[in-house]
């Protein structure tokens, strides 16, 4: 492992370009993480989806077919996709912003009352044309049972609209998150990035599938160890990683990649300058969601004026910690930094939904 600020100009500028002119507004201490993260003004664009949980008792086999019958007894419901993101910055303490297309119907209505309770600003296009992506689990016995998905990409008309809001949103914030989830949201990317780097905006992107060109001049990508592997091949050694993480950023004019490698940590690649960070979770309960936190996090901190290695440490933190809660959980600002750490671990533990989905 090198130290970043060791590694010198490849960081340094690259971190300048992730920041890309975005003003702290107001004063840092050096204890001023907090006060800067409260200032962080962040939008997040992409899919937006809704976690469902049906949870309850299995006492027979159905007469219809040989399927158990669950008789449920208590619903969960959770922003997910690019709402979870969302949720993680705002817990953060940002000023989060959530652009994105649902349906006109009862899912859309849950997914904006949910966020709502979040503080967050939704700017949720409705498509009467489309049904609001929900993933739903069954649970009984204490194990899942089925997942039942619906989801259909938005109309043209809901993404030309959304497009038009990204364009009046930006001058109003310090950085776009791109929560590419696959399902048709972020079919105008390719301008979003284009306005938003004009704009002198940091912009982060979670990948999808197997075509970046569409991230090209993004400030920074963060696939994980698989969904790098879909767009580089594998690779033998460090050595060849490094290489194929340069060609990716020289190839497509991006800042920096972020790789994040679940217990391997995540490894920051810019031009010229490597940082590697080893996972830090003491415990591991559930995985699902971390990436989420990830971006979330260095989106935050670099809205927030931080430096990206300084926010990439954080952000490494701060997955740590999401692993260790159940479901698709969020880090409050206080347990990042190291406030009432173990209250709030024992808080989410404590809901009954987590405890049921184990
Ligand atoms: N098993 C693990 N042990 C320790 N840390 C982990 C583990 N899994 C994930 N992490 C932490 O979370 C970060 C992100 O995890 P990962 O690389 O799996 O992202 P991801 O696959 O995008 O996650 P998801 O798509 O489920 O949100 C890692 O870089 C690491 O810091
Ligand atoms: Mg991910």
């Amino acid at each position: 492992m090198r130290a970043a600020r060791a590694t010198g100009k490849g960081l340094a500028s690259a971190s300048t370009q992730a920041r890309a002119q975005t003003k702290p507004r107001g004063a840092t201490s050096s204890h001023g993480e907090l006060d800067r993260l409260r200032k962080a003004r962040v939008l997040v664009v992409g899919d937006v989806m809704l976690d469902r949980y049906w949870f309850g008792d299995v006492g027979r086999i159905s007469p219809e077919a040989p399927v158990p019958v669950v008789k449920i007894d208590r619903v969960e419901e959770r922003p997910g996709g690019a709402a979870n993101v969302a949720r993680n910055a705002a817990a953060l303490g940002a000023d989060v912003s959530l652009l994105s297309v649902v349906g006109r119907d009862e899912a859309g209505s849950a997914l904006r009352r949910l966020l709502r309770r979040e503080h967050i600003t939704t700017q949720l296009h409705t498509d009467a044309g489309v049904q609001t992506t929900v993933k739903l689990r069954v649970i009984g016995r204490r194990q899942q049972l089925v997942r039942v998905d619906f989801e259909a990409p938005p109309g043209h008309e809901a993404l030309v609209s959304k497009l038009r809001d990204f364009e009046k949103l930006l001058p109003s914030i310090d950085a776009v998150i791109l929560s590419d989830y696959g399902k048709g949201g972020l079919t105008h990317i390719v301008k979003m990035i284009r306005m938003a780097r004009a704009a002198g905006k940091a912009v982060l992107v979670d990948p999808k599938g197997d075509d970046y060109s569409r991230y090209r001049g993004a400030s920074l990508i963060t696939p994980n160890r698989a969904e790098f592997r879909e767009v580089a091949g594998s690779w033998k050694s460090e050595t060849e990683l490094t290489r194929k993480a340069n060609d990716l950023i020289r190839r497509l004019h991006i800042g920096a990649l972020l790789i994040t490698r679940s217990e391997e940590g995540m490894t920051l690649y810019v031009p010229g300058a490597r940082f590697h960070v080893p996972a830090q979770a003491r415990e591991v309960y559930d995985v699902s969601g971390a990436g989420d936190t990830v971006i979330a996090t260095v989106g935050v901190m670099l809205g927030s004026g931080a430096a990206l290695d300084e926010a990439v440490r954080l952000a490494n933190r701060a997955a740590g910690i999401v692993v260790g809660k159940f479901g698709t959980a969020v880090v409050r600002r206080e347990e990042l930094f190291g406030r009432e750490e173990d209250g709030r671990m024992r808080d989410e533990r404590q809901e009954p939904s987590d405890d049921a989905r184990r």
